[in-house]
């Protein structure tokens, strides 16, 4: 079988780990990353396959409709996996219409270029799929019911620490969408296009609503990354109000893995969530990324305790986040393949180890280097 994937985003983190996984797993297809290269854009992150014959990038801007309508007919696109987006809610609350643009006209032109290709072509929408990758936060904010955590019911794993639960509430595929923040209202928007395109023209689609991500290649504006950081070079951690939120944590492998998975199993027109119960309260995370950091770096134990700073809350800044992912378990037989004290671990050791990539990224000067490299 000879596939041509779109990959919308794949200069990002996720995208890059997607990227990757597409083009080593399969060599017949051909893999085509499309990003405009923001700031959260780094070829850098694929230098290990940016040579491999099934891959090519094409720097464009989802919004940009013909220059979609032409990358998509003239590649003969027939699956896609969008994951192109503006991703940091501290973003969205200062600058609500870039988030708007991407994430909602960007999908939409994604989507309509799509759709007129596909239905140009004898076959029309056979053999395609149109996969959009979206997130936990369109269901809302869950209550924290137990502020120190109880063992999820339902959990497959161990009775660990990593299997806290901070409330009796979930959410399933079902739950009703919710969103709070710009950019979770700019992705549930997102969303609710991608469906209409199923039950309105047929396309085959499929969305994906997964939590929080961690791991190589994330943009230090997100919490671990930023934080991992800033313990190596001794500067204050700003932990929002009281540190108490909820966010549920997945290895973005795992993600990945589980993007693979449902492109090629997956069931048209449906929607699964992908989570590994994997509940930290942020202090408590916080406090292991700086045990974990302090023993890699030789530090004594309790070294760089004093960097927390407890400092202003985020704007409407959701409590708990907390997926229920059995449908996706049950149905295609995914499982998260690492313990979190094992995937943060890795994922500490790959910072400490790759502070060329760090420094290039809070220096700008990565930006410089490809622009130069591919007369952008
Ligand atoms: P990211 O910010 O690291 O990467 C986003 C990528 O999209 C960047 O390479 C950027 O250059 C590109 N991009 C932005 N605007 C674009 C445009 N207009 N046209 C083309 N490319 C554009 O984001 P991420 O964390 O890798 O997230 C990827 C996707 O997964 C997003 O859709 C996000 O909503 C979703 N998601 C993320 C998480 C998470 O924890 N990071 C969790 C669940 C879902
Ligand atoms: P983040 O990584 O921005 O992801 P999201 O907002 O999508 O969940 O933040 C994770 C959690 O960490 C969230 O509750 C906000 C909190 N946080 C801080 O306390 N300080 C920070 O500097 C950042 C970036 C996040």
């Amino acid at each position: 079988m000879n596939r041509n994937i779109l990959i919308t985003g794949g200069a990002g983190f996720i995208g890059s780990h997607v990227v990757r996984l597409f083009v080593n797993k399969y060599p017949g297809y051909n893999i085509i990353n499309l990003d405009k290269l923001t700031y959260a854009g780094n070829l850098a992150n694929l230098k290990d396959i940016e040579d491999r014959p099934n891959y090519k990038f094409i720097k464009a801007d989802i919004c940009d409709y013909d220059r979609m309508r032409e990358i998509i007919s003239s590649n003969q696109i027939d699956g896609i996996i969008h994951l192109a987006a503006e991703s940091h809610v501290d973003r969205s609350i200062k600058d609500p219409f870039t988030f708007a643009r991407t994430n909602v006209m960007g999908t939409l032109s994604l989507l309509q270029a799509a759709k007129e290709y596909w239905e140009s072509l004898q076959e029309k929408y056979k053999g395609k799929l149109f996969y959009h990758i979206s997130t936990d936060e369109v269901y809302g904010a869950l209550a924290l019911t137990h502020p120190e955590g109880v063992v999820a019911p339902f959990t497959t794993k161990a009775s660990s620490e990593d299997d806290m639960a901070y409330g009796t509430e979930f959410f399933l595929e079902t739950t009703k969408y919710n969103p709070h923040s710009p950019y979770s209202a700019s992705k549930a928007s997102s969303d609710h296009f991608v469906r209409a395109y199923h039950d309105t023209y047929g396309m085959p689609t499929i969305v994906t609503n997964c939590s929080n991500n961690y791991g190589p290649f994330q943009f230090p504006e997100k919490l671990i990354p930023l934080f991992i950081n800033n313990i190596r070079q001794g500067k204050p951690l700003p932990v929002y109000g009281k540190g108490e939120n909820v966010r549920d944590w997945l290895f973005v492998e795992d993600h990945a893995r589980a993007i693979d998975l449902i492109f090629h199993k997956g069931k048209v027109a449906e929607t699964y969530n992908i989570g590994g119960f994997n509940e930290w309260k942020n202090i408590d995370l916080i406090k292991v990324i700086i045990k974990t950091v302090d023993r890699l770096l030789g530090n004594p134990e309790g070294y760089s305790d004093h960097l927390i700073t407890f400092v202003t809350d985020r704007l409407g800044h959701d409590m708990r986040y907390a997926i229920d992912s059995r449908k996706l378990q049950a149905e295609l037989g995914w499982e998260p393949s690492l313990q979190f004290e094992e995937g943060i671990e890795k994922t500490v050791r790959w910072y400490l180890d790759n502070q060329d990539w760090m420094d290039d990224i809070t220096s700008g000067d990565y930006l410089t280097y490809y622009r130069e490299m591919y007369s952008l």
